[in-house]
């Protein structure tokens, strides 16, 4: 996989290279290119560190959990069966594989600390005030294991996704 985006990567940057003397015309134009390297940039950094990251601790988990493994495979065998190629809809069906993928995410979030941001005004959150233009840090890696939210929070549980109504779009309520 990783293999696979290096290779994109390599081909956006030749055709960029192809396009640049092309529009190379106005300010505009530059600007545009600027912002669209950036836009490309900002996809394959945030998308490709993340995910093999994600990979490499779900599968240390899942080889230091076999039983979870195990059940993992028959699901997947279940859905996939012998198809040459999955679906979405096959993805949508295999929920174990999403409460694997949100036990691993929240136990080794990719990005502990998530993205810094900076306050635009005056906030007051849980009593603490935050200045405008502070930069705050959430450290998710700590909400993932405290255990006022959840239960034995050091283990490895994924079925604990699949009792729960909490996800990571949204709470669900009603
Ligand atoms: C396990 C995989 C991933 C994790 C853990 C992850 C995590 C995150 C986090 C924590 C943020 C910051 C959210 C915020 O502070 O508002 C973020 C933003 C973003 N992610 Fe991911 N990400 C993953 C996969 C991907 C993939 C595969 C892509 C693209 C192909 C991607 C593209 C982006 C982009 C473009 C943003 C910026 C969104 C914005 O600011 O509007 N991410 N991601």
């Amino acid at each position: 996989m990783v293999a696979l985006i290096m290779l994109e990567m390599r081909t956006i940057k030749i055709s960029l290279i192809f396009w640049f003397p092309l529009k190379r015309k106005t300010c505009l134009d530059l600007e545009l290119i600027e912002f669209i390297k950036a836009i490309i940039l900002d996809m394959f950094a945030a998308g490709s560190d993340t995910t093999s990251t994600a990979l490499e601790r779900a599968m240390t988990e899942l080889l230091r959990r076999p039983e979870i493994m195990h059940k993992l495979k028959t699901e997947i065998r279940s859905i996939a069966g012998s198809k040459t190629f999955i679906t979405e809809d096959d993805l949508e069906a295999m929920v174990y594989l999403k409460a694997v993928i949100k036990e691993t995410v929240r136990l080794h979030p990719p990005l502990p600390f998530l993205v810094p941001r900076a306050s635009r005004t005056k906030v007051e959150i849980d009593g603490y005030e935050i200045k405008q233009g502070y930069q705050v840090y959430i450290n998710a890696w700590a909400i993932g294991r405290d255990p006022i939210s959840w239960e034995i929070p050091e283990e490895f549980e994924p079925d604990r996704f699949l009792r729960s109504v909490v996800d990571y779009k949204a709470m669900i309520s009603g």
